[in-house]
């Protein structure tokens, strides 16, 4: 197995299936600079740059990221950046330098390479910023100065992130050999032969979850099955009834597929983890690793999605979201099987929405409550509305007894109060480091209240205030 590391190709067979691509940095590959923080994706202390054949180089937290999803690949570090003339200083660390941006220097790497994987993208202005770097924790400096590194990263001359990336990557061996019992299939009559000689393989597809089993249970798993390269569930199908996403879609494509068709969505998306998770987590791990605190499946249960499954043996069958999960973590996929599609409605799509995600911290945090809501209107009336939770039960649901007040009903204040009433008191959820009960129940009234205002009054309800608190 080859990849490129800063513009060297390094032969990485002999590897171990469950080697991690920053333990191979760091160790193999003799580059220390890349950091382990905390091994789980929350510091972005390990962030490096990725790119595959002809692709722009986009952040990855190397920590969860498997070495073998990364073959024939190009890989950038903080030791491979370098200034206009060569070697010196890139335009992202001088700024860094002149602005002050770095005291004990642990986390620099990482927000040295956010920063680039920003700049590689010509990314400008204090939002991109911030949501470059949402997903990389400084303890020391404090974030004013790296915001104005940002800022001036461009008064430099400028200099290229990875100038030959795609092609050097397109020049590698990139189907070559594994590490031994990690198995990258390229199309699902692959996938399917594999599941067939392997009934117990480990799947993994973003590995934004999965991966934290080893780096922080130390489980080694053998053999591993990489879902991330098939090309069927890496495809999206824009079909004119219904919208069709392949399980392996990361985020950072659903983000762009639905810039037009929900902000909504987009602006939780912003929130789904960071760049670096976004630009490797799945909508198919989403619901496969079936958490009552995931933020797709709501969204997906207030658009009356389904999801199609598949299974070693080629059969194929489609489901309602909501009959997906069973229980906690418990969902109803049978041994030999995996997600391959979620599809949604164009009709529902186009129905009036709303999404909100309430969390500890705004950016780069799980769910406490989550909610989506999708309804459609009958003149004055409200139509059929759905109202979706997560973090109110074991398992993401429907709040059938507020739907069942909401439809037909005209979006009063007494029937907005009365949904919202509704609300607080169907849900038994759980207190945990997250949310106490009574606060979850509260936040799910509140959401509510909030998501139906804004659909009556056809506007979204100012939050400045809110982003204020949090600037
Ligand atoms: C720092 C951090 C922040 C996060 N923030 C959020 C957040 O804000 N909101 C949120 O919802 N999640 C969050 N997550 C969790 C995670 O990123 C998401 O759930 C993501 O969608 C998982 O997708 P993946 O492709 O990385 O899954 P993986 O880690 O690859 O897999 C997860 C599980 O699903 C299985 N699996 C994956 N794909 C399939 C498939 N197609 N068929 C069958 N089984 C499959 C795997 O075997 C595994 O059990 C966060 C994680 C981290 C580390
Ligand atoms: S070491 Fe903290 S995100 Fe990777
Ligand atoms: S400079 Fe010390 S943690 Fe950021």
């Amino acid at each position: 197995m080859q990849l490129t590391v800063n513009g060297v190709p390094i032969d990485a067979t002999g590897s171990a299936p469950s080697q991690t691509l920053l333990r191979f940095l760091r160790t193999r590959a003799g580059l220390p600079g890349t950091k382990e923080g905390c091994a789980s994706g929350d510091c972005g202390a390990c962030t490096v740059l990725l790119a595959g054949p002809g692709e722009a180089p986009r952040a990855v937290n190397s920590c969860i990221t498997l070495l073998g999803s990364v073959a024939g690949e190009t890989v950038v570090t903080v030791e491979g950046l370098a200034g206009s003339e060569g070697p010196g200083r890139h335009p992202v660390q001088a700024a860094m330098v002149d602005c002050h941006g770095s005291q004990c220097g642990f986390c620099t790497p990482g927000f040295v390479m956010s920063l680039a994987g920003l700049y590689a993208a010509d990314g400008r202005g204090d939002d991109a910023i911030r949501e470059a770097i949402a997903g990389n924790l400084c303890r020391c400096t404090g974030y004013r100065p790296i915001l104005e590194a940002g800022r001036r990263m461009y008064d430099y001359p400028p200099a290229p992130v990875v100038p030959e990336c795609g092609a050097l990557a397109a020049g590698l061996n990139h189907s070559g050999a594994l590490p031994a019992g990690y198995h990258r299939p390229r199309d699902e009559a692959a996938l399917q032969r594999l599941l067939r000689e392997y009934p117990k393989a480990w799947l993994v597809a973003g590995g934004t979850d999965a991966v934290l089993e080893l780096t922080q249970r130390y489980a080694a798993p053998d053999p591993v099955l990489d879902l991330s390269a098939v090309a069927e569930l890496c495809t999206i199908d824009d079909g004119t009834d219904a919208l069709r996403l392949g399980a392996a879609v990361p985020y950072s494509r659903l983000e762009q597929l639905f810039a037009t068709l929900s902000p909504p969505l987009v602006a939780m998306l912003e929130r789904l983890g960071s760049r670096q998770i976004r630009n490797r987590g799945t909508l198919g791990g989403n619901l496969a690793n079936g958490s009552p605190i995931a933020d797709m499946p709501p969204v997906l249960l207030a658009w009356d999605a389904t999801v199609e499954l598949a299974g070693a043996d080629g059969g194929r069958r489609s489901i309602p979201v909501a009959a997906f999960h069973r229980g906690y973590r418990d969902t109803v996929l049978a041994p030999g099987e995996y997600v391959a599609a979620v599809t949604i409605p164009r009709a529902a799509l186009a129905r009036p929405h709303r999404i909100f995600k309430l969390s500890k911290r705004f950016e780069d945090d799980i769910s406490t409550v989550l909610l989506a809501v999708s309804m459609e209107r009958e003149g004055e009336r409200l139509g059929a509305a759905r109202v979706a939770y997560g973090g109110m039960a074991a398992t993401p649901l429907r709040a059938a007894a507020v739907e069942e007040i909401l439809t037909g009903a005209t979006l009063d204040d007494a029937t907005i109060e009365r949904a919202c009433a509704a609300a607080t008191a169907v849900f038994t959820p759980i207190d945990d480091v997250r949310a106490s009960a009574a606060y979850r129940r509260a936040m799910a009234a509140a959401l509510l209240r909030r998501a139906l205002r804004e659909l009556r009054e056809g506007v979204d309800l100012d939050i400045d205030a809110v982003e204020a608190l949090h600037a």
